[in-house]
């Protein structure tokens, strides 16, 4: 068990769960106001996010992760930082949700880094990276009120463009993208053969652009 600082919040972080890094920490600083928001966090791990949106003042949080040890860690996290708006559900992305549950803000810092097509690793998303992705994207414009929006993190070698046109195609507003390039992770250098063998990694290459997608559900037209 390690103990992570993050925004101001103490966090507990059991061996097999991701403690929060530097795309966690990208995505907070990216966040939109939440002061009296509903928050749903896909992919919690320790809780970092979703601890954050309800340290900010989000009303009503909703974390989920299909990891036991995460949601373990991530209801001992809440309790620890008493905060106690914060529900953390074990399950599959959506199908933890209600059928009718819809949020103000979904947040996502998901696997993202392509793996070989037969890793069975805990943060696996697939040989293009966009297994989870794909999902979230897929789903979470139905599960925004309208003027909601989601916010999420993920590694250039998944294709940003693919995100970023899916949401259009879906209705949503954009912003441009916040990017940063920083040295490869230590995930992403374990993969360097498989991510160069794909052409999203230049042979020898040691940089990785991580970005957070921000996109807006539009609000109900009000007729004049
Ligand atoms: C990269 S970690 C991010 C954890 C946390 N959001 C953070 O930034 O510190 C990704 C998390 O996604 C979870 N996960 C993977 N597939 C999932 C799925 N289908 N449904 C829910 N959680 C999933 C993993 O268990 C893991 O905790």
């Amino acid at each position: 068990m390690t103990t992570h600082r993050f925004a101001g919040l103490r966090l507990l972080v059991p061996p097999g769960v991701y403690a929060p890094r530097s795309d966690t920490a990208l995505l907070a600083g990216q966040m939109p106001d939440v002061a009296g928001a509903g928050v749903l966090e896909l992919c919690s791990g320790s809780g970092a996010l979703a601890l954050t949106a309800a340290a900010r003042g989000a009303a009503r949080v909703v974390a989920v992760d299909r990891s036991g040890r995460a949601v373990a860690a991530a209801r001992v996290n809440a309790r620890l930082n008493r905060l106690s708006q914060v529900e953390v559900r074990h399950g599959d992305l959506f199908a933890a949700l209600h059928p009718h549950e819809r949020f103000d803000l979904i947040v996502a810092n998901p696997p993202y880094l392509p793996a070989e097509a037969d890793a069975d690793g805990r943060w696996d998303a697939g040989a293009d990276g966009r297994r989870i992705l794909d999902r979230i994207v897929a789903e979470a414009p139905t599960r925004l009120h309208p003027g909601g929006c989601l916010a999420l993190v993920q590694s250039g070698f998944a294709g940003v463009p693919l995100t970023v046109a899916a949401l259009e195609r879906a209705g949503l507003e954009l912003a441009a993208p916040v990017e940063h390039r920083g040295p490869l992770g230590p995930i992403a250098e374990a993969r360097r053969g498989h991510l160069e063998r794909r052409g999203v990694l230049r042979p020898g290459g040691d940089e990785e652009l991580m970005a957070v997608v921000v996109a807006s559900r539009p609000p109900v037209a009000v007729a004049a």
